[in-house]
C-alpha cells in the first residue's frame, strides 16, 4: 500500500490540497458506482479515501469544504426517472475494519448514553448486502412508491420496476397506514450468470458483477426489462411510519417477516462485541455458499428507544456501523505491461496477468496506475512496498475488492528472475508517437498530441456521448469507436453533420453493419434531439480535464448564456484581469480547474474545434435563479458544524437556489454563518467579527422552509 503522509504532519496548504483532491477523487467514485453502475474504484479504496478526508477535516475543521465528502451520500438521481424526495432521508453506513473498531463502536455507544461497561447493551448483527438499497412506501396497505436512495434526500421514482420484484409484495396486512421499508435490491449470483449467459447470446453489454447488474436491471426505464431480470429484495431498515413497527430493531424484523417481507435468516442478536465478532467470522466462513454477495457485517443498537436517544451524523446513524469484510487477494504472473491513453491523453499502465481467481472472479487485468507506482513510489516520492519496483515476469499479488478494476498490490522479489528488467515507461504516445510528458507535480505521463492523437480522440468521443453528456440514443461507445475508426467521426462536430455526409438516402448508413435503416433514422433523429443541449451538459461533454459536472453546471449556472462564458474565457486568456478574476471568484472553481478551462478556449486547435460544434447547437441558457423576494439573495452564507436536517450538499443548493452565495470560509464579506452543533473556528471567528449567527432551525425559519 501506499505510504502516505501521516495526517499530523500536513501542513495547512498540503491539507488544502488534498482535501480538494479527495473531493474531486470521491464526487467522480460516486458517480461511477451509483449513477453509471461502472465503479472505477474498489470498496475498500473508497472507503479508505473517506477515513483520510474525514481525519483531514478533523484536524484542520476550518478547512473543510462546503462540498465535503463526508456530507455527501451516494450520487445525484439520474435524469429520465420522476425523481422522489424521501419522507425521511436514507442515510449510509459508516465502516469497521477490525475488532478494535469494533470495541470502540461499543465504547461511543455506551459514552453517548451513559452507560457503564457492565450495562447491558444488545445489537443486531446481519450480513450486509452487495445490491442497492430501496425504500418502498405503504399507505393503506398498498405499495404506492418505490425509490432508490439518490443522494439520499431525492431518489428515483422506480415503482413500476419494484412491482415486478416477487420478493416486495403489493398489498400487506396489518401495517401501519403509512409505512416506508427499506432493504437491499440484489441480484443472486445464479441469476447473474444465467443473465450473462443471455446477454452474451444477444451479443449484449457483459455485467461485471450481480450488484452491477441488479443496479442496472432496477433502474432500466422500461419496466418491462427488469421484469426478465430476475431481483431480489431482503427488508432491514424502514423510513416514514405512522406508527412503529416494534420497539426493538429484531422484532421490527420479525413483523416485518410476517407482513411478508424477505428478511435475512442470519440475522442475530448479540451481547455485545465479542458475541459480534463471533457472528461475523460465522457469516464470513458461510459467505461463499450464500449465493449472493454480501460484504460485510451490519451491527446496529436493537433498543429503538436507544437508537432514537443515539440520532444521527450528518450522513450516518449513530447507533449502527457496517464491518467489512477485507479485501480479496491472489497471486499471479505478470505477463506484460501495457499502455493505455485516456481523453485526457493520460498513459496508464495495464497489467495484464496470467489469469486468476480472485474471490471467485477471474482475474486478467489489473491497473498499475502509474510510473512511479511500478517503480515502488507514491506520488511524493516516498517509497511503497519498501520502494520494491514491479517488473514484467514478476509474481505479483492481485488485489480486488468488491466489484472494481483489480490492482497490483505487491511483487514477490523471492520469486524474481534474473531476466527481468525495470520496467522503463514509455516517454512517447504508443498510439501516435507524441512526445508523451509528465509535468511537475503530476503522477501521471501524458501525451502531447492532442487530438491528433486516435486514443484520446476516441475518449473523447466517447466522454462526449456519454449518459451525463450528449447521451444520443444508440451513439454509444462502441457505435463512436467504430465510426472513428472508419474516419466517419473525428471530432464532435462531425456527429451533426453525419446525417449530410452520410445520410443521404440513408444509403450508406443503412449498408453499415449493425444498422438497418430505422435503426439509421432513430440514430439521425436522436442526434437532432441534442441539437439544442444545456449549456451545463455543453461543458461537461466537452471533457476538459479537471471540469467534471457539478462544475460544469455551476459555471453554467454563472455566467448563464454560453456567448457570455465563451468571451469571459477570451478575456481571461492571460490568467489575468477582471475576466480571470471573476472566474476564479467562483466558489467551486480552483485554480487548477480554472487554468484547464482558459487554456482549453486559449488553444487554437481545441477552440477551433469547439466553436465548429456550437455552431451545429442552440445552446440552452442557464436561468439564474428565481429569488425575488429571497431573504438571503445577494448574501455571503458559511455553514459550519453539523446540520442534521439535511446534508452539507443539500443545504448549499437550497441556499444557491434562493440567490446566496455559499462560501466555505468565513470573512469580513460574510453576512451569515449557519452554525449547527460542534462548531469550531469558524464560528469563533464570524463572533469575532460580529457577524450575524443562526443555527440550523434559525436558518430554515429565516428561509421559510421550517
Ligand atoms: S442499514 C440508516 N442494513 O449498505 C442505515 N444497510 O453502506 C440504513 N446495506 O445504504 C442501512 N445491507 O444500501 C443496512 N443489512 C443492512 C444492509 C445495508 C446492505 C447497504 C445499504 C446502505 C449501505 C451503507
Amino acid at each position: 500500500m501506499a505510504k502516505v503522509k501521516p495526517v499530523e504532519t500536513l501542513t495547512e496548504d498540503e491539507a488544502k490540497q488534498e482535501l480538494a483532491h479527495l473531493a474531486d477523487v470521491l464526487v467522480q467514485a460516486n458517480k461511477a458506482y451509483h449513477t453509471e453502475d461502472a465503479p472505477e474504484i474498489s470498496d475498500a479504496e473508497y472507503d479508505k479515501l473517506k477515513s483520510r478526508n474525514a481525519a483531514i477535516e478533523t484536524r484542520f475543521a476550518h478547512l473543510k469544504r462546503a462540498d465535503s465528502p463526508s456530507e455527501q451520500v451516494g450520487a445525484t438521481p439520474a435524469d429520465g426517472f420522476a425523481k422522489v424526495t424521501h419522507a425521511v432521508r436514507m442515510l449510509s453506513l459508516s465502516n469497521a475494519f477490525d475488532a478494535e473498531d469494533i470495541a470502540d463502536f461499543d465504547d461511543r455507544i455506551r459514552r453517548y448514553l451513559g452507560l457503564g461497561s457492565e450495562a447491558a447493551l444488545a445489537y443486531t448483527s446481519e450480513p450486509k448486502i452487495d445490491g442497492l438499497s430501496l425504500s418502498l412506501r405503504y399507505e393503506g396497505g398498498k405499495l404506492v412508491q418505490a425509490a432508490t436512495r439518490g443522494d439520499g434526500a431525492v431518489g428515483e421514482n422506480v415503482t413500476a420496476n419494484a412491482r415486478t420484484i416477487s420478493d416486495i409484495p403489493d398489498t400487506v396486512s396489518g401495517a401501519p397506514e403509512v409505512m416506508e421499508i427499506r432493504g437491499e435490491v440484489y441480484m443472486s449470483h445464479e441469476d447473474f450468470a444465467a443473465l450473462n449467459a443471455r446477454q452474451a447470446e444477444k451479443a449484449d453489454k457483459q455485467f461485471a458483477n450481480p450488484r452491477n447488474a441488479a443496479a442496472g436491471s432496477l433502474r432500466q426505464l422500461d419496466s418491462n426489462i427488469t421484469r426478465e431480470r430476475p431481483l431480489r429484495f431482503f427488508a432491514y431498515a424502514w423510513g416514514e411510519l405512522s406508527a412503529p413497527l416494534a420497539d426493538h430493531q429484531m422484532t421490527a424484523i420479525e413483523r416485518m417477516a410476517e407482513m411478508g417481507f424477505a428478511t435475512n435468516p442470519l440475522t442475530a442478536l448479540c451481547n455485545g462485541p465479542q458475541e459480534m465478532l463471533a457472528h461475523y467470522a460465522q457469516i464470513e466462513q458461510r459467505r461463499s455458499d450464500l449465493g449472493y454477495d454480501i460484504d460485510g457485517v451490519v451491527y446496529k443498537v436493537d433498543d429503538l428507544g436507544l437508537q432514537s436517544r443515539l440520532g444521527f451524523r450528518s450522513t450516518t446513524p449513530r447507533w449502527a456501523i457496517a464491518h467489512k469484510f477485507p479485501a480479496e487477494l491472489a497471486w499471479t504472473r505478470l505477463e506484460a505491461i501495457d499502455i493505455q491513453v485516456g481523453r485526457t491523453g493520460a498513459l496508464s499502465p495495464v497489467a495484464r496477468l496470467q489469469p486468476v481467481t480472485v474471490g471467485g472472479v477471474v482475474v486478467s487485468n489489473a491497473t498499475l496506475h502509474n510510473e512511479d507506482y511500478i517503480a515502488g513510489l507514491d506520488s511524493k516520492g516516498n517509497e511503497i512496498r519498501g520502494g520494491k519496483d514491479i517488473r514484467e515476469g514478476d509474481w505479483v499479488q492481485v488485489y480486488r475488492a468488491g466489484d472494481v478494476i483489480p490492482k497490483v498490490a505487491d511483487v514477490d522479489l523471492s520469486k524474481r528472475s534474473d531476466k527481468t528488467a525495470p520496467y522503463i515507461f514509455p516517454e512517447t504516445c504508443p498510439e501516435c508517437g507524441s512526445a508523451a510528458i509528465r509535468e511537475e507535480g503530476d503522477a501521471v505521463r501524458r501525451c502531447t498530441g492532442g487530438l491528433i492523437c486516435p486514443a484520446q480522440a476516441v475518449e473523447k468521443l466517447k466522454h462526449f456521448v456519454s449518459r451525463a453528456a450528449f447521451d444520443i440514443e444508440g451513439l454509444g461507445a462502441k457505435q463512436v469507436e467504430q465510426f472513428y475508426r472508419d474516419g466517419w467521426i473525428r471530432e464532435p462536430s462531425e456527429i451533426f453533420t453525419l446525417r449530410d455526409r452520410y445520410g443521404t438516402g440513408l444509403q450508406q448508413l443503412k449498408n453499415r453493419e449493425g444498422w438497418g435503416e430505422k435503426s439509421a433514422n432513430n440514430l439521425f433523429e436522436a442526434i437532432d434531439e441534442k441539437r439544442n443541449i444545456p449549456f451545463g451538459r455543453l461543458l461537461f461533454a466537452l471533457g476538459i480535464r479537471h471540469v467534471g459536472e457539478q462544475a460544469s453546471n455551476l459555471i453554467a449556472r454563472t455566467y448563464g448564456t454560453w456567448g457570455e462564458f465563451a468571451s469571459a474565457m477570451d478575456g481571461a486568456a492571460d490568467f489575468e484581469g477582471p475576466d480571470w478574476e471573476g472566474l476564479l471568484g467562483i466558489d467551486g472553481v480552483g485554480e487548477v480547474m480554472a487554468r484547464s478551462l482558459v487554456t482549453a478556449f486559449a488553444q487554437p486547435h481545441e477552440r477551433e474545434s469547439i466553436d465548429r460544434l456550437s455552431a451545429h447547437l442552440t445552446v440552452e441558457a442557464t436561468a439564474a435563479p428565481d429569488t425575488d423576494g429571497s431573504p438571503v439573495a445577494g448574501k455571503t452564507v458559511v455553514f459550519t458544524g453539523t446540520l442534521e436536517k439535511m446534508t452539507r450538499a443539500e443545504a448549499k443548493a437550497r441556499a444557491e437556489a434562493l440567490g446566496a452565495k455559499v462560501s466555505g470560509s468565513v470573512s469580513a464579506k460574510t453576512d451569515l454563518v449557519v452554525a449547527g452543533p460542534g462548531a469550531g473556528s469558524k464560528a469563533k471567528k464570524a463572533e469575532g467579527l460580529g457577524i450575524d449567527m443562526v443555527d440550523e432551525d434559525g436558518w430554515l425559519r429565516l428561509i421559510g422552509d421550517a
